[in-house]
């Protein structure tokens, strides 16, 4: 039996934009995880994956449609496996899913890990990476590639989405960030669960009905997502405070905030947050907030108090 597993993630800045090929910036949350386990089983049993915390259960053939299945399917052609083995893959995780914590892209992370090496070919992160990219299609549609690439990596990223080649391969811009100072993020999860694949239609419909209003739009969030490098680099936890606030701003312009979010930004930036934003699709989800150490504390009891239904702390350095 063995057990692999990937992060949790989440989006400081950028996102939406990042999907029109603009630069974003996530982070993985190393210890809210998903975990995948896998054990032999007899002869003939063939390939299974089952997730306990959702009662499913799912035989891996070649008629099986869940995106998970796939994911299965694909990296066993990946690995060259011309035989189903006989294997149970059990996947719990600790990440809420839909939620912007990038639940979906971490366990397809963990399982593509568990698979390959079971069958003794571990995948780098940037086969895990592709393969869950595949994946993510199905969920989303239109993902950019951000989550699969922060969960499969497993460090703090630059990213900016692959553009289309003359033979069709699309390799995304990734670099690791210099971080200058250590600072605090207070994570407020609204309870709202809220599928990407929602807000990114529905931006994209307002895309293709205003672009150049929308474009506008996603050329000041790159800019942004620029200048919050800078400060990272820097050690300029303030100035990155006051971008992170500009980025709401905004996503509120694109219709993606809620009622939820707003009180829980609010409350976090009247407790002292340096600043705070929706992270990840929006419409529900999380928000987050970056403070001093010694803020910490009082940010997270405050969002909690505004309605979060629960509150994530992660260090960054
Ligand atoms: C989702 O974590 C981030 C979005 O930008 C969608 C994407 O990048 O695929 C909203």
């Amino acid at each position: 039996m063995l057990t692999a597993s990937a992060p949790g993630k989440v989006i400081l800045c950028g996102e939406h934009a990042v999907v029109y090929g603009k630069p974003a910036i996530a982070l993985p949350l190393a210890n809210i995880r998903a975990t995948a386990t896998i054990e032999h089983m007899p002869t003939g049993s063939g390939l299974i994956i089952a997730a306990p915390d959702i009662g499913e259960r799912w035989q891996v053939s070649k008629q099986s449609g869940h995106a998970l299945a796939i994911l299965a399917k694909q990296t066993l052609d990946q690995l060259g496996s011309k035989q189903m083995p006989d294997a149970l893959i059990t996947l719990r995780s600790a990440i809420p899913v839909a939620s912007g914590l990038g639940s979906g892209a971490a366990l397809g992370a963990a399982l593509v890990r568990a698979l390959s090496q079971h069958l003794g070919t571990p995948l780098d992160p940037a086969q895990v990476s592709r393969l869950v990219y595949e994946s993510e299609r199905v969920f989303h549609g239109t993902p950019s590639g951000i989550d699969n690439t922060v969960v499969s990596y497993e460090q703090a990223i630059w990213f900016v989405r692959g553009q289309p080649s003359n033979d069709g391969v699309q390799l995304p811009t990734i670099e690791p960030l210099v971080i200058g100072r250590q600072f605090a993020l207070v994570i407020g999860d609204t309870g709202v669960r809220a599928p990407t694949h929602v807000p990114v239609g529905r931006v994209r419909q307002q895309w293709q009905r205003n672009p150049q209003q929308y474009d506008t739009y996603f050329a000041e969030i790159g800019q942004i997502a620029n200048e919050v490098r800078h400060a990272l680099a820097e050690g300029d936890i303030v100035r990155l405070g006051t971008l992170l606030n500009q980025n709401q701003e905004l996503l509120q312009l694109l219709g993606v905030s809620s009622p939820q979010l707003e009180q829980l930004i609010t409350a976090a930036r009247a407790a002292g947050c340096w600043g705070a934003k929706l992270s990840g699709g929006g419409d529900g989800g999380i928000m987050l907030a970056v403070v001093d150490d010694a803020k910490q504390e009082a940010v997270a009891r405050a969002v909690l108090d505004a309605g979060a239904t629960r509150v994530f702390t992660t260090t960054i350095n």
